[in-house]
């Protein structure tokens, strides 16, 4: 059995991840719910994540060291226009655990880094058009269980681990408006338990891990950054925003 593993604020991996299992069968799961002992039952691994940073998502990076090191095991990342090293990232850790690495792919997919620029909309359709073609090509590859591993290292690391520690801070700059119906979606849906609701009031802790999941995903687009009252949200148009951050194992 395949097991899809994927981290996902906004629903681009999840696509991926749900056109994968459609052509290749497994269960999806959403890696803050991992538990290490599920592994066992599986014979191949995917791992579907997006590029933070020119790196991968403290939950990505974390699941790594989690995995068992005989299972044939494949790398998917999106990215919205820039990936720097997070191929070769991967690799470094798949090596570093000495897992049997036998892909690792990129797919370029609407950026969702979208607090002060957001790209038109014509161009993340454009994205999303040319996103399922390759996502096809690489299903097919896996399928194929073709080896597909970066050649030259790209080193973006640096700036990587020198952010990383800092991530947390980015929710000192969120704040929310007075649209804010307390409904507790954001408290739900945060991957890092990073919000909680006090007297009917939303509160952003230390642990954020920079996902944006509950800046896009906020029903009244309450959550602003930095006071900036910005209309844009994205959330990936084929996903049921609702299904973010569920396993699927049936
Ligand atoms: C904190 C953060 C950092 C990001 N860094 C990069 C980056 O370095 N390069 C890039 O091309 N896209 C970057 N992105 C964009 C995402 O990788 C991209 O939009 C991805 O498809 C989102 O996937 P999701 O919808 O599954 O969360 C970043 C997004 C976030 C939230």
């Amino acid at each position: 059995m395949t097991g899809i593993f994927y981290f996902s604020s906004t629903g681009n991996s999840l696509y991926i991840a749900k056109k994968i299992k459609e052509r290749l069968q497994g269960d999806i799961i959403y890696i803050p719910n991992y538990k290490e002992d599920e592994t066992q039952k599986f014979d191949r691994i995917i791992i579907v994540s997006p590029i933070y940073s020119f790196g991968l998502p403290v939950q990505t990076y974390d699941l790594f060291s989690k995995l068992p090191q005989n299972v044939k095991t494949y790398v998917v990342l999106n990215y919205g226009g820039m990936a720097g090293g997070a191929c070769s990232m991967a690799l470094e850790l798949a090596q570093k655990y000495n897992l049997n690495i036998r892909g690792i792919y990129k797919i370029k997919m609407p950026e969702n880094y979208t607090l002060f620029i957001p790209p038109p909309n014509l161009y993340n359709k454009m994205s999303l058009n040319s996103a399922e073609k390759k996502t096809e090509r690489v299903i097919k590859a896996i399928g194929r269980d073709v080896l597909h591993l970066p050649k030259n290292r790209v080193k973006s690391h640096k700036l990587y681990y020198s952010n990383k520690p800092n991530w947390y801070l980015i929710a000192k700059d969120f704040s929310v408006t007075d649209d804010c119906t307390a409904c507790g979606k954001c408290v739900q849906i945060c991957p890092s338990k990073n919000i909680v609701l006090n007297k009917g009031e939303v509160q952003f802790k230390d642990k954020c891990t920079a996902c944006l999941g509950c800046y896009h995903r906020c029903p009244q687009k309450a959550i602003i950054y930095k006071g900036r009252k910005k209309k844009h949200r994205y959330i990936n148009p084929y996903i049921n925003e609702n299904d973010i951050g569920k396993n699927f194992d049936k």
